[in-house]
């Protein structure tokens, strides 16, 4: 069961390699008509999420397509507030919505911690599937979001400039908001631990909302929880990405996480500095480097690369890639980060 190509969980583990790993967040997504094919074909992205053969396939042609070094299971963050009895409806060009989102004492009470084998079964069949249909060609990443960043969806309800509804329950209950983030945070362990036995090589914890906090609050309603998730997962490589959270880039470092993902906000340079040389860096070229022509394009991939440097860095977008990105810019980016030495 040796993988083919192992850059990815080498250069996580700190260990030399031939050239720079490289995938894209948002990789399985809609800047592929093939994926536009398949969610038509579904009707709906949760349609779509929750058919575990469909999902294999989405997940499977940014490998086939773009040749990046790895796969990412085609889900959502969101999947484990509604494992924990909170459903959401993805709403078309908006985003996620929560018909009842969290506001309440009772509300918090009536949660469950998610038992991945019942609740999220269709995730861990579609990880299975995937990686029969990798024949062992890449690693493939599991995730799941950070506790905090669910936390903020299920208060708001939705997407948000502020997440003030959310901020606010963190200044004006915190003791109710402590509970809420612990069973997010017990039902994720789980769920991650579950896409390690079903076949996830490397995990990845989004704290996409993590910059909208303060550092204290951060320190004290975020990275805690990421310390519990840390040190309870000990089978493969963790990487932690904390958008915006430039503030807590020397905390993040104390974790026991193997790779730190940057935004396209953070210097490399600085962040080896501040984060030191024991963790794996990704990332960070802006997204919108890939609406640039070609040469551009190789031109600041270059530039990116130099600034990490050949050892512990694997190569990303500093965020998601935009869904109106051309694939051939995609594919350039790709290319370049492969072919540099
Ligand atoms: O990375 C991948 O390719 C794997 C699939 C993946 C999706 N969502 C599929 C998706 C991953 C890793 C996510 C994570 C996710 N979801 C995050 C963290 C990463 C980040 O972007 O910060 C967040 C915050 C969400 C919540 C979410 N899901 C939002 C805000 C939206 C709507 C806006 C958007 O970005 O599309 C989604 C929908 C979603 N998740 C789509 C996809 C492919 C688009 C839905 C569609 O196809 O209609």
């Amino acid at each position: 069961m040796t993988l083919k190509n192992d850059l990815l969980l080498r250069a996580a583990r700190g260990e030399k390699t031939e050239r720079t790993p490289v995938w894209l967040m948002r990789q399985a997504g809609r800047i592929l008509p093939q994926y536009r094919a398949v969610r038509e074909k579904a009707g709906s992205f949760i349609a779509l999420a929750t058919t575990p053969e469909m999902a294999a396939e989405v997940t499977l042609q940014p490998v086939d397509i773009l040749g990046v070094d790895a796969a990412i299971i085609f889900s959502d963050i969101l999947v484990i507030p509604e494992a924990m009895g909170l459903p959401y409806e993805m709403v078309e060009k908006r985003g996620p919505w929560f018909p009842n989102p969290i506001q309440t004492e009772a509300d918090v009470q009536k949660l469950h911690v998610a038992d991945a084998e019942t609740d999220l079964g269709y995730v861990l069949e579609a990880i299975r599937l995937t990686k029969q249909g990798l024949q062992n060609r890449v690693p493939l990443i599991g995730f799941a979001g950070a506790p905090w960043t669910i936390f903020a969806y299920m208060i708001e309800g939705s997407g948000s400039k502020t997440f003030s509804k959310a901020k606010r329950m963190l200044y004006t209950d915190p003791v109710l908001s402590h509970t809420l983030l612990q069973k997010i945070t017990d039902s994720t362990i789980d769920y991650l631990k579950a896409q390690v036995r079903a076949g996830a090589d490397l995990i990845q914890v989004f704290d996409s909302w993590a910059g909208i906090l303060s550092p204290e609050q951060y320190r004290t309603f975020s990275l805690p929880y990421l310390r519990q998730i840390c040190d309870a997962i000990s089978e493969v490589p963790k990487t932690l990405f904390a958008k915006d959270a430039w503030f807590a880039r020397t905390e993040l470092a104390q974790l026991a996480c193997d790779t730190i993902g940057l935004d396209w906000t953070m210097d490399p340079v600085e962040s080896r500095t501040l984060i030191g040389a024991n963790k794996t860096l990704q990332g960070n070229l802006d997204p919108c480097v890939l609406y640039a022509d070609f040469q551009t394009i190789e031109k600041e991939t270059h530039q990116m690369l130099k600034a990490f440097g050949p050892e512990r860095h694997i190569a990303n977008l500093g965020h998601g890639v935009y869904p109106d990105t051309d694939p051939e810019k995609v594919k350039c980016f790709i290319e370049t980060v492969k072919a540099a030495r």
